[in-house]
């Protein structure tokens, strides 16, 4: 299988599109208990293109060399350069694109808004209680499709974002994944990345933050 990483920002039209739909459906897949499925899958595709246009942030895909487009897609990382700007980015500059979809999610639950609020609170906690750990960038999500695990390509894609933070001057990347992510925290292990410590969300969901040192 032969297969390429490539950045969000450098693809055609058409392929990113197809990039954002295959990565909403990998991240409702793979981590269905999250806070951004909640959300539906017209936010999850906004959210990614986003993710991979922001300034402060990047989408890196490995793309393998089928003709068929929804099979093309292996896996992706999304991370952020400065947290803080990209959270105030989406907010200030993005947020007109999520209203539509916010009004209809309002219309059929409207407890679920209560979400986005906690999601803006949430990372101000994070902010002042991880302050002393100075990092200065982020894993904002990794997904590799089912059929393609195992395989080295969620190796290649971390290498591959790792020289990217590197190489924009980014000395401490902050890692969180679920506790019941087992795949992941092996991942992150076998990578020589630093477990830091337990943290427990608003709504007492157990996840592990680790840290991994840019050289
Ligand atoms: C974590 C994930 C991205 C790894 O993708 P991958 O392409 O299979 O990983 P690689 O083949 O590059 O790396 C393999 C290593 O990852 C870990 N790993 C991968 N799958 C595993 C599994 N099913 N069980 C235990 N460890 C696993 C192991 O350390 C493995 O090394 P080994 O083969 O020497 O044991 C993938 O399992 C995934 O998408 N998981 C669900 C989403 C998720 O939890 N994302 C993390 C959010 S931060």
């Amino acid at each position: 299988m032969v297969n390429e990483i490539k950045r969000f920002r450098d693809l055609g039209k058409i392929e990113k599109a197809w990039c954002v739909e295959v990565a909403a459906r990998l991240h409702e897949e793979l981590i269905p208990e999250g806070f951004l499925v909640s959300l539906g899958p017209t936010f999850l595709k906004l959210f990614y293109e986003d993710v991979g246009l922001s300034p402060h942030s990047d989408v890196l895909y490995s793309l393998s060399s089928e003709n068929d487009h929804s099979e093309r897609v292996l896996g992706f990382i999304s991370i952020s350069t400065d947290t803080k700007k990209f959270n105030r980015w989406l907010l200030f500059k993005r947020a007109y694109r999520y209203m539509r979809p916010s009004i209809f999610l309002a219309l059929i639950n409207p407890r679920a808004l209560n979400l986005v609020r906690l999601f803006f609170r949430r990372s101000d906690v994070a902010v002042s209680q991880e302050a002393t750990d100075h990092f200065d960038s982020e894993v904002i999500n990794f997904c590799v499709h089912s059929k393609a695990q195992g395989k080295g390509v969620a190796g290649k894609l971390y290498e591959a974002s790792l020289c990217l933070l590197t190489d924009s001057g980014k000395k401490k990347l902050r890692i969180e994944t679920g506790e019941n992510q087992q795949a992941a925290i092996n991942f992150y292990v076998k990578h020589n990345a630093v477990f830091e410590r337990t943290l427990v969300s608003h709504s007492g969901k157990k996840s592990r933050l680790f840290s991994m040192e840019l050289t």
